[in-house]
């Protein structure tokens, strides 16, 4: 992956943000442990953030038919989640849902969006 980006221009000496936002959950396992090798490879300072579908959310029978039909591949629980992240030498920061969405974002600025509250957000840190 780092290859790719450094043939697209990326300096990969440089401090980075990464961002997979709705994406994890649509590819396969395998593919998922790349993008995290990926967040190992990255400089020190830099921002690994993820959101994902915890287990427990994509296993659920009541969201049987929406794993079918949006294909969902891969799912977190999130302590393991935290233990895969620190095993690349990520730490998480922050791994939040959407009942911190609402409580840290919406409510300091007077807003009640409807969010959605199978996803979480990780942030993890590279030391
Ligand atoms: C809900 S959108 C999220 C978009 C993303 N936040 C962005 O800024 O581009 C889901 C994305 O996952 C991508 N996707 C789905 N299955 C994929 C796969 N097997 N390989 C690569 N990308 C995939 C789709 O093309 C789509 O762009």
């Amino acid at each position: 992956m780092g290859d790719a980006l450094a043939g697209a221009g990326a300096d990969l000496g440089a401090r980075t943000l990464v961002i997979c936002e709705a994406v994890s959950m649509y590819l396969p396992p395998v593919a998922v442990d790349e993008l995290f090798a990926y967040g190992e490879s990255l400089p020190p300072g830099s921002k690994f953030v993820l959101t994902y579908l915890p287990r427990a959310v994509a296993e659920d029978p009541r969201h049987a038919k929406w794993a079918r039909r949006l294909r969902w591949q891969t799912a977190f629980h999130p302590p393991e989640l935290a233990g895969q992240m620190a095993g690349r030498g990520l730490s998480v920061r922050a791994d939040v849902g959407a009942p911190e969405y609402r409580e840290q974002l919406l409510r300091p600025i007077g807003r009640t969006l409807r969010v959605f509250e199978g996803e979480r957000i990780m942030v993890a840190d590279k030391a």
